[in-house]
Formats: structure tokens, C-alpha cells, sequence
């Protein structure tokens, strides 16, 4: 009985919802007949403090890793644990930090040089990173948590023995090749040496074994040798001499307590390439929200992709590159040139969080929004999130949906926790951000891809998009 009282009550909050947001936003509905916002708890948008669930989502067979927010409870490091308030100025300063790294790359890719020696000496690496994968790592093996990136192409992990002490302290053991038995360097004279080269990652050599190196835009730096390993991702998912990063020389202050990379790029070294026999270069993930108590999963091979995905194409070069077309809030299409988004490149990043748009695009959208949101307390902005609410006292909050439309004719929408960056009660932004030039890589960002199944297809080049992709 008090069940069926419940749902009557639910009932009822939704339709005084919905009749609230036809109301308010002159009845305009989707094609289905479906009101085009989400009324969501305010209180939903936070850190729950809830044990951590496993996903249910996640294929729990085979070829399937836990992935978990950095700053959620699901983490299993302390500064997860202690950030039920994370230091959001830094870590959208980060984030920022990280889209400079983008376009330094994109630019070099777009001009590339006729000689070899007017690129730049340094290939930034793609700064930190939001998700976190475990991962065994040698014989026996040594489980390592990574953050997942798929702006890098080559894995690496801290190695001992640090040289002159340049290790930071990470959260498992550093990992000691001496103590394996499956490690060994790679030579100079190995292709796969080249292929650092290639990508400036270029460590040297020295006494004919092969280095790697990576730099990040604020002066940290990973290097040590290109050594072949053992990996593990789970008991029957066992990969023999995986080529990755021993780094026996970091600065790296954001990593902080993270072992290391785990390099989802398109390019050859990376993981996905480095088992393309296996897996066929597919994998997809679900992202969860910082806000939710389950983890989320990153799945190698076509295990456990819906059948409800939609593709569009990409090309794959130095990034993931797709095509986006458009943006809808609220079922309207904005006005958008379709020149604002064919000026640059658009790639999707696990590592970029707030999602960067062409500047002409982002007003588009911030305004469609605003006229949505009329109602609601504008408060101060924060770094580069320009709009931000006062939801002090309230319950609910009714957000317009927002979808993108990719290359295609595939539209996806956005999960409310894509569309509401929470600082603080009294301050949720809006999780876009405008580009400053107009040639800046337009970001898929990891907020944005909260909650989807987002599958890469390396073989066919695509990218696909679910809904519902952790729970
Ligand atoms: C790899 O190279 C380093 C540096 O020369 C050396 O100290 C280490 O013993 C080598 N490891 C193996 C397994 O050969």
C-alpha cells in the first residue's frame, strides 16, 4: 500500500514537472511527445557518500576493467577519499592545462613541417586525466592503477630504481622490473624504437637500449626505456610483451598518487594497436558521474556493445577526431554556421573534462540555456565556466536537454550530469567552454560523455554513442 502511495507520489512530482516545464517553456516538446527537460534533484549533482557499486553494465566475463572517477567515493585514492570537496579552481586549471596540449598538437598536425627539424623538440603529452583503471603489470604481476587516456598513444608507469630520487608518490608500490621476470628493454635497433622517434617521444639511447619521453605542458616530465612487459587485465586476458614506458625519471605533479598511463591513442604503440589481434582495435567504456556511487567499466573487444549504439565516422590520426554537426537544446536546432565547426578539428578525449566549443557556438548554446534556466539565480562564474546557478534551497531543478549531432546523422544526448558542472550548491555552472581562437580543437569532453556507452571502432573508424552505458 505504501508502495503504491510512493509511486503515486512520484507520479505526481513528475507530471507537476513536466506541466511546470511545458508551462515555462511554451509547451515545446520532442517529436515523441516527450517533454524536452530533465527535472532532477539538486542533490543528485553531488557526491553521494554511498558505498561504491560495481556497474552492472559491465560485461563481467571477460576483457572488462572497473574504471572509476578520480574524485568520486568509488576511488580507491586517498585524494578521492578525501575530496567530497576537490579543489575545483585547480583542477579546471588543469583541465585547461590539458587543452593547450590539444591544440599545441592539432596546430603542429595541421602545418606539418616539410623537414623533420622544424617541429618542435618536445610532443606534449595530454596532462592528467579524470578515470582510473587497475592493471596488472609483469610476473608476478603487480597491479598498477592508470588513468586512462585516450590522447595518448604510449602506457607508461613509475620504475625503480628512481634516478637521483625523481619518482612521486603514488598510491600501489612502484613497480621494480628487477623483481619480474617477464620485463626486458627494447634495443635501439628495435622498429619499435623508430616509432618513439616517430612520435617524438624519444628518450635516447643509452648503452644501445631505447628511451622514452614524454613532456606536459606545466614542466613535467616522464622519461626512462621502452622495455616490453607482461600485461594483465584480467585472469584469461594476458598480453606477453606489450611495449610501454619504464619511467625512471618523473616530475609530474598532477599525476599524483595515479602508477601511470594507460594509452588509448590511434596511434601504434598504444595499447588498443598493441592488441589489435585480440581485440581487434575495439573498446568501449561507460564514464559514471563524480557523483554517483558505481564504477563504470573500459572493455576490450566487442563484448557487451549495445545493439542500440549509433557511429559516426573518424578519422584517425594523432587523435580521435570526429565530426561535429550540431547542437539541439530542447528539440531546436541552434543557428549555428555550419563554417563555425568545419574551421577546426573536433576530437573526442576521455581526459578533457568541460567540453570546448567555437566561440560563436558556445554563445549559441549559453544562451539557449540561459533562456531555459530564466528563472533560476545567476551567481559568479568560475575559471572558465562562465555561467554558473545559485540552486541554495531548492529541491529540484528543470534543465533543458541538451543533444550533438555528429557526422552521419547520429544525435546524441547528453545525460543531465553532462549538461550541470556542481561546485557548490550555490554555485552549478554550466559544463561548457568557449574556445579562445577559432582554429582551437572543438573537445568532446569526459563530462559530456558521463553515463553513454561510448564505443571506439579502430577498424571500422568510428565512434559510437548508447545511452545508459554504466547502469
Ligand atoms: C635494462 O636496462 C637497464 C639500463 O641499462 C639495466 O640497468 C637493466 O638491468 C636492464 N634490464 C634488463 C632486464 O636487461
Amino acid at each position: 500500500m505504501s508502495i503504491m502511495r510512493n509511486l503515486l507520489n512520484i507520479i505526481v512530482i513528475i507530471l507537476c514537472g513536466c506541466l511546470y516545464s511545458c508551462c515555462t517553456e511554451g509547451a515545446r516538446q520532442t517529436k515523441s511527445g516527450e517533454v524536452c527537460s530533465h527535472t532532477i534533484q539538486v542533490s543528485s549533482l553531488f557526491p553521494s557518500s554511498s558505498p561504491c557499486l560495481v556497474s552492472s553494465k559491465a560485461p563481467n566475463t571477460k576483457s572488462s576493467l572497473r574504471v572509476v572517477h578520480r574524485h568520486s567515493t568509488c576511488s580507491h585514492l586517498s585524494s578521492g577519499r578525501a575530496t567530497t570537496n576537490p579543489d575545483h579552481d585547480e583542477i579546471l586549471r588543469l583541465d585547461q592545462a590539458r587543452v593547450d596540449s590539444i591544440n599545441y598538437k592539432i596546430s603542429k598536425d595541421r602545418v606539418r613541417p616539410m623537414k623533420s627539424t622544424d617541429v618542435p623538440a618536445k610532443n606534449w603529452g595530454s596532462g592528467p586525466g579524470t578515470y582510473i583503471v587497475t592493471i596488472g603489470i609483469g610476473t608476478p604481476k603487480h597491479d598498477l592503477s592508470l588513468l586512462f587516456d585516450t590522447g595518448s598513444d604510449l602506457t607508461w608507469t613509475q620504475c625503480q630504481p628512481c634516478v637521483g630520487g625523481h619518482c612521486y608518490s603514488q598510491n600501489e608500490p612502484l613497480f621494480n622490473p628487477s623483481l619480474s621476470s617477464s620485463y626486458s628493454n627494447v634495443s635501439c635497433s628495435s622498429p619499435v624504437c623508430d616509432l618513439l622517434e616517430k612520435q617524438e617521444l624519444n628518450g635516447g639511447c643509452s648503452a644501445s637500449i631505447c628511451g622514452y619521453k614524454t613532456s606536459y605542458l606545466d614542466n613535467d616530465a616522464t622519461s626512462g626505456f621502452l622495455a616490453k612487459e607482461k600485461f594483465t587485465l584480467t585472469s584469461s586476458d594476458v598480453f606477453d610483451g606489450v611495449n610501454f614506458g619504464c619511467g625512471n625519471h618523473n616530475e609530474a605533479k598532477h599525476m599524483k598518487e595515479v602508477a601511470g598511463i594507460l594509452g588509448l591513442g590511434p596511434g601504434e604503440l598504444s595499447f588498443p594497436s598493441q592488441t589489435a589481434k585480440t581485440f581487434n582495435k575495439i573498446f568501449s567504456y561507460c564514464l559514471p558521474s563524480s557523483a554517483s556511487n558505481f564504477a563504470g567499466h573500459l572493455t576490450f573487444g566487442s563484448a557487451g556493445i549495445s545493439k542500440s549504439v549509433k557511429y559516426t565516422p573518424v578519422s584517425s590520426e594523432s587523435s580521435h577526431r570526429l565530426n561535429i554537426v550540431g547542437i539541439t537544446v530542447c528539440d531546436k536546432q541552434l543557428e549555428i554556421p555550419s563554417t563555425v565547426f568545419s574551421t577546426s578539428s573536433a576530437v573526442i578525449d576521455s581526459g578533457t573534462m568541460i567540453t570546448r566549443l567555437p566561440s560563436i557556438a558556445y554563445s549559441a548554446l549559453e544562451s539557449a540555456f540561459k533562456e531555459k534556466m530564466s528563472i533560476y539565480k545567476i551567481t559568479s562564474a568560475s575559471e572558465i565556466l562562465e555561467t554558473c546557478y545559485d540552486f541554495s534551497g531548492l529541491k529540484t531543478v528543470t534543465i533543458p536537454k541538451i543533444a550533438f549531432s555528429f557526422g552521419g546523422g547520429t544525435i546524441v544526448e547528453l545525460d543531465p550530469k553532462g549538461i550541470l558542472y556542481p561546485i557548490k550548491i550555490s554555485q552549478v555552472c554550466f559544463a561548457f567552454a568557449r574556445n579562445n581562437k577559432d582554429t582551437d580543437a572543438t573537445i568532446f569532453g569526459n563530462v559530456q560523455q558521463q553515463t553513454l556507452q561510448v564505443v571506439y571502432d579502430g577498424a571500422a573508424k568510428r565512434i559510437g554513442f548508447a545511452p545508459n552505458g554504466c547502469t
